[in-house]
This record gives structure tokens, sequence and C-alpha cells, in this order.
């Protein structure tokens, strides 16, 4: 692994889109104003779009002023950034934009003479791009270490968009790097709060021993967005809730709850861990999908108070269309640790608020000593709060103050917030830095990834069927189709409301 302060280039294809605008250079610059990013770094952009270095450098400046945790505090501090960032402008698919690439690197690892020529190529294009940009990477020899340096490759989801291309993308991908060499990023690891389920597991003695199915009756993983699908209506029409959000970012953290300690916390035991929960799901029988998994549409409605239009009357969704921008699905983890534990799934966009959470509820008591309290007391759960309002949060039973005796659930709170202070890094601060760290930990696996599209091959061709399961409706504002509460009821549970 390089030291911290060694020289590297970090090459972005897809330049001009919103992952870079909005995410990526974001991040380099926070990274580079809290002094974290090590120097001297280059950045170098490739898009289509015909553009000097300074009318690159000058779209930066906006998008970091808009985008980035910390602010510019000088323009001194800005140009030095900016003399590290170059643009190149040409077609992913056409390999003389890859000579010129090669030739611009070239130049500027020439310019820090001895210096280890560090590589890292970031795929931040429409997933379309993907085979021409690997193949183009191979066929120019840049996919290859220059001796001495590290050459890796970030890809951005979604990996495919079934069992089958997510295969073909890995041949396509191992015909030019190593595995090692190749960083498929979920965002969701990213996050500070997510990192911390593992630090909250296995650093602290308490817990562990609670964690299993003889004291956990149910996990509840809710990640809901006020947030429609705004601009990204061609992009979500192929996509739906569940390849855009569970497949990945879920189905991660249903991994981190359910998995076993790893022997350390770094990339080959984490990852095994967690393809190891994967093997365990229950495979979905195709005959009974309606029973694991449950789609739904928004429908006009309300966010924030104000009116907002269904998805079918969305810019670039077709009227009729079928996607489901809800997915709820229940898996069994079948283990020894978690046999008879249900796991419940469930994301959409337009719910009622955002947030992300994993809810642990355990079993009630044995036995009610408190005859003259309340027949059922509420079952102790767990709350960790991905975002926002970070946080990790207990309900207990407390007697209320006074001369009965009565009794009322309490929750012990723990707020980021409070406690640390500030915003916290954002994922692709963190993310970034592992990459060119050369630290894969945090980074999802391509057999992971497969094992992933596998278990969800059931819904996705049920759902592909026309006509296929319902389709529900739900508002939007609301907390999704009226019919997930049925489908949680069968186990007698209900969804929670965060
Ligand atoms: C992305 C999805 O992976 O995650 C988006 O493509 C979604 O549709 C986003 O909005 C949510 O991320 P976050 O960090 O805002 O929860």
């Amino acid at each position: 692994m390089p030291s911290a302060d060694e020289p590297f280039a970090l090459i972005i294809f897809g330049a001009s889109g919103d992952l870079t605008r909005r995410k990526l250079m974001p991040a380099l610059w926070s990274l580079y104003a809290a002094r974290t990013l090590p120097e001297p770094f280059a950045i170098v952009a490739t898009a289509r779009t015909g553009l000097s270095d300074d009318g690159f450098r000058r779209r930066m400046r906006e998008t970091v002023d808009t985008f980035a945790r910390l602010k510019v505090p000088s323009e001194g501090v800005w140009e030095r950034f900016a003399a590290a960032v170059h643009y190149v402008a040409g077609d992913p698919a056409d390999p003389a934009l890859y000579a010129k690439l090669g030739a611009k690197l070239g130049e500027l690892e020439r310019g820090r003479s001895g210096a280890p020529a560090n590589r890292l190529f970031y795929c931040a294009t429409p997933p379309s791009l993907y085979d021409d940009i690997i193949a183009n990477l191979g066929g120019a020899g840049l996919a290859r270490p220059v001796p001495g340096g590290f050459t890796r490759l970030v890809v951005e989801k979604p990996f495919g968009r079934d069992w089958e291309s997510a295969r073909a993308l890995g041949r396509q991908l191992a015909g030019a790097f190593a595995e090692e060499q190749v960083y498929r990023i979920d965002h969701y690891l990213g996050k500070e709060t997510v990192q911390n389920i593992l630090v909250f597991r296995f650093a602290n003695g308490i817990f562990e021993p609670l964690w299993n199915r003889n004291h956990v009756a149910e996990v509840q993983v809710t990640v809901a967005e006020s947030l429609g699908i705004e601009t990204r209506g061609a992009y979500y029409e192929e996509a739906g809730a569940l390849r855009d959000m569970m497949q990945n970012h879920l189905l991660q953290l249903l991994c981190l709850i359910a998995m076993e300690p790893p022997l350390s916390f770094d990339a080959g035991p984490v990852r095994d861990e967690k393809n190891k929960v994967m093997h365990a799901i229950r495979p979905l029988d195709p005959c009974r999908v309606e029973e694991a998994a449950l789609r739904g549409q928004y429908g006009a409605g309300f966010a924030e108070s104000r009116p907002v239009p269904g998805y079918r009357q969305e810019p670039g969704v077709a009227p009729r269309s079928a996607t489901e921008t809800y997915a709820a699905l229940r898996l069994l983890v079948d283990n020894w640790r978690w046999a008879g534990v249900p796991f419940y799934l469930r994301t959409g966009k337009r719910l009622a608020r955002r947030v992300s959470e994993i809810a642990i509820r355990f079993h009630r008591t044995p036995h009610s000593i408190f005859r003259r309290g309340p027949a059922v007391v509420e079952a102790n759960t767990l709350v960790i709060r991905i975002q926002p309002d970070e946080g990790i949060a207990l309900t207990v039973a407390a007697k209320t103050p006074g001369p009965d005796l009565r009794l009322a659930p309490v929750r012990l709170d723990f707020r980021y917030g409070e406690v640390f202070g500030g915003e916290p890094p954002e994922a692709y601060e963190r993310l970034l830095l592992d990459a060119i760290h050369g630290d894969a930990t945090l980074y999802a696996r391509g057999d992971w990834v497969e094992e992933a599209w596998q278990l969800l091959g059931p819904v996705l061709e049920s759902w592909a069927q026309e006509p296929g399961p319902a389709l529900h409706a739900y508002e939007a504002g609301s907390w999704g189709p009226a019919e997930a509460e049925g489908f949680i009821a069968r186990d007698g549970g209900a969804w929670r409301r965060p």
C-alpha cells in the first residue's frame, strides 16, 4: 500500500456529469481543504464537451461553492487546488482519447521525476459506456500498472442489471484488470453511520451476545426518500427501486447487521463474511415471489406541503410505466445465528420523510410481573439511524414517576451531532481516499455483486412479466402502499413509522 503522501493522478470519465459535479469534485476539494488529500496530485477530467482547463476549473469552482462540505477560504488556496485540475476533451468510445490521456499522464508524471506513477481511473459515466472505457483502457495499455506504481479503476453502480449482465461486466473487467485493481463503489458503505455498524457491533462486548435468534425477533431496514426521481426519469425507468437501491445499499446494510465477526477489519475478511451472509439468505421461490416481495409506484401527492406529480407524470417516464418506486422484501438468513428471524427491507421515493434506519427488535420479556401495568410492554428496540439525525437509540421500559406503577418506553439516545459536533465527512470523501490508499474494505466485491443479483433474480423476472404481480399505488408523501401493511402483518409484524 502506498504511503499517504505518494503522488497520484485521478482520471475522471464523465467529467461533465452530475456525479462529478455533485459528489466527486466537492469531495476532492473537501479532502484537499482538510489536508487529507495526498500530495502532489493531479485530477484529469475528461468528457465529450470541448472545454479548456480554465473553463473546466471555473465550472468546478461553482460546483464546490454549491455542494462542498468545506468552503473555499481564499482565492489563493483555490488557485493552488485548481492548478492540479486538468481537462481533456474526447469521446470515451474513441481510442484516440486514450492516447491523449496517456500523453497527459506521462507529461504530469515526468514533471515529478523519480516518483511512482500512481493512477486511479474513475468511471462516472452512464454504465452503457463502461464497456468502451474498459476495453480502451486495456487496448491503450493504461490498465497495466506502470512499474513501481499502482493503477486502479473505480466503477459506479449499477454493476449490470441482472445476474447475466453483471457476469458479463465482470468478465469484461477481468479481461483488462486484476480483481485487486477494481473498486466497485457503494456510497452507503462510506457513510460514517454505516461504518459505525461494525464498530458498534464488534468494539462493544455487550451487544454481540444478544445479536442472534435467541434475542432478536425481527430486523427492519428502511431507506426512505422524500424526493421523487428529479431529472433522472430515463435512468430510473430502466432501474426501479429494486435495482437502484435494494440490490446494493439495502443488501449491504443487511450484510453488516447479519455477518459474523471478521478476523480483522481488512478488505479480505470483511468481504468474505459479507459473502457468507449472501450465501445463507434463503433463495426466493420463483413460484412464491409475492410472499417475499412487494412493489409500489407513487401517484400525485404532497412533498413538504407542495403538490407534486405522480411518477408517471415525471419527465422522461412512460405514461403507463410499470417501474416500481417502492420495494419491500422479506428475507430469511438460514444459518445458526439467524434461523427464523425475518429481515424486512423497504425503500421508496416520495415517501413521507427522508430517513434511513435499521431497527432491531428484541423479544419481549417472557412474563410480566407488573400485573397492574399495561398487559403488554413494548419490546426493546435498537435503532441505528443512518441519516438524518445520525445516531443510535435503544428503547427500554421505565417506571413513570408517581405513586402508581406505570410503565412507559423511554429512549437511550446517542446523537452524533451532539457528541461529535460538526458535519460528518461525505461518504465520497472517505471512499476516494480509501481507493487512493488501496483499501477496498468499504467497496463491493465482484462475487458479492453477482450473489446479490442472483438472489433478486426471481423478483426481477416476476416483476418483468406482463401482467406481473400487482404494482400498488401510493400517494406521494405517504409511507408507501397500504398493501405493504398486509405484507408484513402476515407474520404478525408492522412497519415502523420512523
Ligand atoms: C443512489 C440512488 O445510489 O442513492 C439514488 O441511485 C438515491 O436514486 C441515492 O437517491 C440515495 O443516496 P443518499 O446518500 O442520499 O441516501
